[in-house]
């Protein structure tokens, strides 16, 4: 079997050298123009011209959940398109969404600056059955999440695409319930694949729909958001803030005023990282299973985009 590997910003040498630890048999390669024709792929953000080069392969194993920027490729049609699930990610986004609720229900981020400046100040406590968190997206990571927060004893809302068997969260599915959603939650994490359906989604009219006080959490993707609506509902006091870890340009350019909005609190793309043990021993398993013909899960629905 021939392994190519294609991955942006991701230095191969520790995948490689796993890689041939995990399946000795194989001959595994990073990618250059003019390379041998492979049977699998492991990639992150790769050239157009690599599936152009390699229109035999049969299987993409693509080195992270989203696979938005992958499906934006002309890919080979035979080949499946594997992506990572949970792998280690889901128990970071755990603790990330956790950490962003707990610090802006807790006012911690005034208390920091209270404390920086000398001052022993105390704001009134919340009251938690009023601070119902909306999780958008109860897959691999939502779902994670969700339960995640119901440990801190929120009140936790879901909304899917499709009705999902989870217990100690309020369920909400699909279009149809989607104003409902809204409506009854005070923080809203954003964890949706980016797709045709989704991108835009948290826009004026829709984040507008939340509770007065409301605040965003955004660890999807950057396009889910629309940029100038955010900032003007933030500006306006409909919203009492953010948490955003994705961006629509990344890194964020110097000039974007989420810079400068002392309500958002940023991150570079760093909640849920791909984690190279977790991920190989993931993807090497499903490369010996599809080298027997078995079936795996994670298989990415192109038509859906996810
Ligand atoms: P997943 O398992 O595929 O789950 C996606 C969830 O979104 C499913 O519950 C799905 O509903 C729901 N959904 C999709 N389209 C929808 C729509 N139009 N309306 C309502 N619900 C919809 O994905 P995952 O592994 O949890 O990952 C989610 C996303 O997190 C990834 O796509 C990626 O963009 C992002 N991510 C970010 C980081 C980071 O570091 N910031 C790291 C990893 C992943 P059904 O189950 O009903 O289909
Ligand atoms: C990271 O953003 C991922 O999709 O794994």
């Amino acid at each position: 079997m021939r392994i190519s590997f294609c991955c942006a910003n991701t230095a191969p040498e520790p995948w490689l050298v796993r890689l041939r630890a995990a399946m000795p048999q194989a001959e595994v390669s990073v990618w250059q123009p003019g390379a041998a024709a492979a049977d699998m792929a492991v990639v992150w953000q790769p050239p157009q011209a690599f599936f152009d080069e390699q229109p035999q392969l049969k299987a993409i194993f693509n080195i992270g959940a989203g696979v938005d920027a992958l499906l934006k490729l002309r890919l080979p049609p035979q080949a499946v398109v594997v992506r990572l699930e949970d792998a280690g990610m889901a128990v970071q986004m755990a603790e990330y969404v956790c950490q962003a609720v707990v610090r802006h229900f807790r006012d911690l981020n005034a208390y920091a600056a209270d404390m920086q400046a000398g001052h022993w100040t105390f704001y009134p406590p919340r009251q938690r059955s009023d601070f119902a968190v909306g999780v958008m997206g109860l897959g691999v990571l939502g779902a994670r999440v969700a339960q995640a927060l119901a440990q801190f004893e929120f009140p936790v809302n879901g909304w899917s695409r499709t009705p999902k068997a989870l217990t100690g969260l309020t369920p909400f599915v699909g279009a149809a319930q989607f104003n409902d959603f809204l409506a009854c939650s005070r923080v809203l994490v954003n964890l949706l694949p980016l797709t045709p359906e989704t991108v835009n989604l948290l826009n004026h009219d829709m984040l507008g729909r939340m509770p007065r006080g409301g605040y965003v959490i955004n660890v999807a993707r950057g396009a889910h958001v629309v940029d100038a609506d955010l900032l003007a509902l933030i500006q306006s006091g409909h919203l009492a803030g953010a948490t955003l870890d994705v961006f629509r340009t990344e890194p964020l350019p110097a000039e974007h005023p989420f810079w400068h909005e002392p309500r958002i609190t940023l991150t570079p793309h760093t909640s849920a990282r791909t984690l190279l043990d977790d991920s190989m021993a993931q993807m090497v398993a499903k490369m010996a299973a599809l080298a027997r013909g078995e079936p795996v899960t994670g298989v990415v629905n192109v038509a859906k985009g996810y």
